[in-house]
């Protein structure tokens, strides 16, 4: 059982992974379908468009990963599949093919949730107890919890409106940054990490810090979004920028704007850090803070919060950044931290019960 093989399936938002993972945390086999490009293309994420887009590429993407780890299916001791939270009709495909495939081969499912599957993924990698603090940045959510086990979360704080990758993809498509070829295929977020980096300044422009006077680990991130927004429109208009045309502010915008998306992170985080201490939540010895998610991925989001890590004791842990965004090997090794813990499967898992995103 230990050492269970598990073949894991993820398609709740735009990109269809699989990847067979054993026990040992070893990848035998891997696999990914992003639909980026389109979506940047279409101006955002049209939900019949990712359906489509997974339904086209699930069977090869499954069947790339097992060719690829050499498994024989009868190895295999369970299909995971991402059933919540998601898009409805994404998260259907994924199910729906984890139901065939485990009709065919008589495989057991195991449903696994997303969020829980960014969190786990850094134990696949580094030795981290029970129970850490977790904060999970992608382009969906935002939230912080206590990792108590495997299927025992403590939600501390989520965001009251937008996800922090959402804010920096909406700011990204509001700057035009697809005009500039150097960033015209990469997703809003790390389009706007590369962009900072050519800025002369990053305090350039001020940005109102949210939830300054509110005293939980929530977040928020549309006060920052329009604030940037109403900064672009001034200097378009006082620059005479049209049509496709780009403001010659554009790296000083992307440095502030990331600069106040991450101090508001640190903020909040740190906060929590406090909580968990004075509630005892977590050991005194043993202070671990998990980060994933694709926003996980900004390195220098990454390097401030380790900073912050330095300064409170915390070590600071994220998986390698192609594992932060979305992918089949953090399900495949959710199913296997479950078979370990001995979590029953469900034998007969129905479509009804997949839970699309709240
Ligand atoms: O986890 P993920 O792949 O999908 C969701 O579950 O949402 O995250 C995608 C999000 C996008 O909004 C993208 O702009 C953001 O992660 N992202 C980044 C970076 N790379 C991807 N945000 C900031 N910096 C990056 N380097
Ligand atoms: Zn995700």
């Amino acid at each position: 059982r230990y050492y269970a093989t598990i073949l894991g399936i993820e398609t709740s938002c735009d990109d269809t992974g699989c990847a067979i993972v054993n026990g040992h945390g070893q990848i035998l086999g891997e696999a990914l379908h992003s639909q980026t490009l389109v979506h940047l293309r279409n101006g955002g994420i049209n939900p019949i468009i990712a359906r489509d887009l997974h339904r086209d590429s699930i069977d090869s993407i499954v069947g790339e990963a097992l060719a690829k780890s050499q498994c024989d299916i009868s190895n295999i001791d369970g299909v995971a599949v991402t059933v919540k939270p998601g898009l409805l009709a994404s998260l259907q495909i994924g199910v729906k093919y984890a139901k065939y495939f485990s009709r065919k081969y008589k495989k057991p499912i195991i449903p696994i949730h997303h969020m829980e599957a960014h969190a786990l993924v850094a134990r696949m990698y580094e030795d981290i107890q029970f129970p850490f603090l977790v904060l999970l940045i992608s382009g969906g959510h935002c939230l912080l919890a206590v990792a108590k086990d495997v299927e025992d979360f403590l939600l501390l704080g989520q965001s009251l409106d937008d996800a922090p990758g959402e804010a920096f993809d909406k700011v990204a498509r509001r700057m035009k940054l697809r005009n500039i070829p150097e960033y015209s295929h990469l997703a809003g977020g790390r389009a706007i990490e590369l962009a900072a980096k050519k800025a002369k300044d990053t305090h350039s422009f001020q940005l109102p810090p949210p939830l300054v006077r509110s005293r939980d680990c929530n977040f928020s991130f549309s006060g920052l979004k329009a604030s940037i927004g109403r900064t672009i429109q001034n200097l378009e208009a006082r620059h005479g920028v049209v049509g496709a045309q780009v403001i010659p502010q554009v790296h000083e915008l992307c440095a502030s704007f990331q600069l106040a998306v991450t101090e508001h992170l640190m903020h909040r985080t740190e906060r929590a850090m406090e909580f968990c201490i004075k509630k005892e939540l977590i050991p005194p010895d043993r202070k671990n803070l998990v980060i994933s998610g694709g926003v996980a991925c900004n390195d220098f989001i990454f390097e401030s919060l380790k900073a912050l890590g330095n300064k409170t004791q915390f070590k600071v842990y994220r998986p390698p950044p192609p594992v932060c965004t979305d992918n089949g090997i953090m399900i495949a090794w959710n199913g296997v931290e479950k078979l370990r813990k001995g979590l029953e499967f469900t034998p007969n898992f129905d479509l009804k019960d997949i839970e699309p995103q709240c």
